[in-house]
């Protein structure tokens, strides 16, 4: 039995219905805070249960063996903890690429702790560290449906954006193929792209143009503390622009080696979800 959760999420719905499509790992069940809510693939077992609230996980758990988890969703130590009790022998888990490019940072540094525990915990594990993903563009569809301007900092500096589907298909890789236990894969998309080329490419598929301003670190933290406090947003600033290195603007062909597919563009993923803009 596998497992996942954040399974109504970008990369969530993605792995199970990956994992549905080959038949691969067995019985799946997809963990979410609202059963009559979610819409999982035929087969998959819908079990409600909070990561906020470890306890809440002990029916989701039993008779699982794999877990696909989100880090930093809920109290990390305490669901691996209640993972380890439940018998799950291995755990697939999404880290993030900044515990290699940011360390300093506060979540990278978090990540950094859950990964360690993970490696500690006698369970098997395979760590997925990725980096920003293409549906973070998501944060614009409000504006962008409501015709307004799109206000984005650091408008002109690329990076290797990855589509969530790939960070699904190398957790299904790890879920189900052998050799993947013990390992850290840092997963990029397949070549940089800038917010305003972002915007473009969005522009050019909903057939209008899109009002666009950069704006400064100032006013963009202004924006996101008032959602996500202090520290996170200068976090978020620093790696998506304000901070950036050489290991965070490399092309990775971790997801191609591993998936034996090239890794999917930012186009691929503005079209598939181009709906949710219009
Ligand atoms: N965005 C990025 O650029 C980026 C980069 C690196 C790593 N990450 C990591 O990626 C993960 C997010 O993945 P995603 O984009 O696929 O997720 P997402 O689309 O943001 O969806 C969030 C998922 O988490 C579930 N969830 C939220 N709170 C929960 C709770 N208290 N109990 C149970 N489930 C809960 C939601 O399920 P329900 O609402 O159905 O309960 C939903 O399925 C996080 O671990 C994040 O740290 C993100």
């Amino acid at each position: 039995m596998i497992l996942v959760t954040g399974a109504t999420g970008n990369i969530g719905s993605a792995l199970l219905k990956e994992l549905r499509g080959t038949g691969a790992g067995g019985p799946l069940r997809g963990l979410t805070r609202d059963a009559a809510r979610a819409v999982f693939p035929a087969g998959v077992e819908a079990v409600e249960g909070d990561l906020a609230r470890a306890a809440s996980l002990k029916p989701a758990l039993d008779g699982v063996r794999s877990l696909f988890l989100v880090s930093r969703v809920g109290p990390d130590a305490e669901i691996l903890d209640a993972a380890l009790r439940a018998g799950v022998e291995h755990v697939v888990l999404v880290s993030s690429i900044t515990v290699l490019t940011h360390p300093r940072l506060g979540p990278a540094a978090e990540n950094l702790a859950v990964e360690r525990l993970l490696q500690d915990s006698g369970m098997a594990w395979t760590i997925l560290r990725p980096t920003q993903f293409a549906s973070n563009a998501l944060w614009w569809a409000g504006a962008i449906r409501g015709g307004e301007t799109i206000r984005v900092p650091y408008a002109d500096i690329g990076l290797p954006t990855i589509h969530p589907a790939d960070i699904a298909s190398v957790a299904r890789a790890a879920l189900t193929e052998p050799g993947r236990r013990g390992r850290t894969y840092a997963l990029t998309g397949p070549e940089r792209i800038t917010a305003r080329q972002q915007v473009e490419t969005l522009a050019e598929l909903l057939g209008r143009e899109l009002p666009f301003t950069e704006i400064s670190r100032a006013e963009a933290h202004r924006d996101l503390a008032a959602f996500m406090g202090d520290e996170t947003a200068d976090a978020v600033l620093d790696v998506t622009g304000g901070d950036v290195n050489d290991e965070l603007l490399l092309v990775r062909d971790t997801v191609s080696r591993i998936t034996g597919a090239p890794a999917r563009t930012f186009r691929q993923w503005a079209s598939e979800n181009a709906a949710t803009f219009r």
